[in-house]
């Protein structure tokens, strides 16, 4: 095993209030000033700070100012304490950033400058994140997870087959680790609970596709949605919040994910999809369904059979069990 180094890099400045606010509680503009050694208008520059970002700030003369919801924020040192030794000898380097576009075009952009695989993007908010068939993918503040893993194949885009199905039982695996209840996958790579939508899978490929070449593996979870922000999102959606009686830290919800999510990745090129595949089975939220798939202008009706070694669907047709594979195709149970 490589020894590799770990490394950090987190956008939040020293002198922020956010981390002092974080609790909910009331704190003085005076008290938040000299807990950070800064000017009350430095402390009123950030409090602006955070509303730009979504966050709700109350203000009270008598009191100060708080959030109107407590948040926990991610933090870069629980993360690394609580990893298991095998995941962080995995890891490369762990980006923790405030805001960033899109973890995976951040991931993108490291690869480019030469960072080796392992390395892990995650970010409390990303303003342009991508979801599957160029849609936009609702990442508000400090809510939800959004987190990217960068890994290299030597198989070239052979080798990436079923990863998206691997990596949706995987993040499945982690998060009922943490007593999150049963979740579904929804062909290609929806994470569903009760046919709502709870988190999304986006693989983007750079390098030779027949020979070496690095993945990014984008990971969105739906954990606590505003509502304010959940206005955007264009279909049925669910949280962790919503279908967990006691819903963990993000930090621990990361940490579980990641801890399934590295050993994965790192056994994925010898071991292919096939051994994932009856546990992928086991939890097809559309098993047994009458089901209309659309790629382009194109549309398949069939019943859903489950899926073959290579993460292909198995769609019955009148013409008998049709694979179908990835690309920009859509499941829909039909009406
Ligand atoms: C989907 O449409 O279901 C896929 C959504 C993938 C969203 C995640 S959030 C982290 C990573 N960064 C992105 O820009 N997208 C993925």
């Amino acid at each position: 095993m490589i020894a590799r180094t770990i490394s950090w890099n987190h956008s939040v400045p020293k002198t922020d209030v956010l981390p002092l606010l974080s609790d909910g509680d009331f704190h003085s503009g005076q008290e938040l000033a000299d807990a950070l050694g800064i000017s009350c208008t430095a402390v009123s520059k950030q409090l602006k700070k955070l509303q730009k970002l979504g966050l709700q700030v109350e203000a009270s003369e008598s009191r100060g100012y708080r959030l109107a919801t407590a948040i926990e924020l991610l933090d870069r040192e629980q993360i690394l304490r609580q990893l298991a030794p095998d995941s962080r000898e995995l890891l490369s380097h762990l980006w923790l950033e405030n805001v960033v576009d899109s973890t995976n075009a951040e991931v993108l952009r490291q690869l480019q400058q030469g960072r080796s695989v392992g390395l892990v993007c995650v970010a409390e908010q990303q303003t342009a994140g991508r979801g599957r068939r160029g849609r936009n993918w609702v990442s508000p503040f400090a809510s939800n997870l959004y987190l990217s893993l960068a890994w290299e194949f030597s198989g070239g885009a052979a080798a990436l087959e079923g990863l998206s199905l691997a990596v949706g039982v995987a993040v499945a695996e982690g998060l009922e680790r943490c007593g999150v209840p049963e979740i579904s996958l929804k062909w290609p790579n929806d994470l569903m609970h009760e046919r709502a939508k709870l988190g999304g899978i986006l693989i983007e490929m750079v390098g030779d596709v027949a020979g070496t070449c690095q993945a990014v593996i984008g990971v969105g979870l739906n954990v606590r949605m505003p509502d304010s922000a959940a206005v955007a999102i264009d279909q049925a959606w669910t949280d962790l919040a919503r279908i967990t009686p006691e819903l963990p830290h993000r930090n621990q919800l990361l940490v579980a994910v990641l801890d399934q999510l590295l050993p994965l990745l790192s056994n994925f090129e010898t071991r292919g999809f096939a051994s994932l595949r009856e546990a992928w089975m086991a939890r097809d939220a559309n098993a047994g369904q009458a089901v209309v798939i659309r790629s382009g202008n194109n549309q398949w009706a069939g019943v859903a059979r489950g899926v073959d070694e290579q993460g292909a669907l198995l769609l019955e047709t009148e013409n008998g069990l049709q694979p179908v594979y990835g690309g920009e195709v859509s499941l829909r149970a039909s009406t």
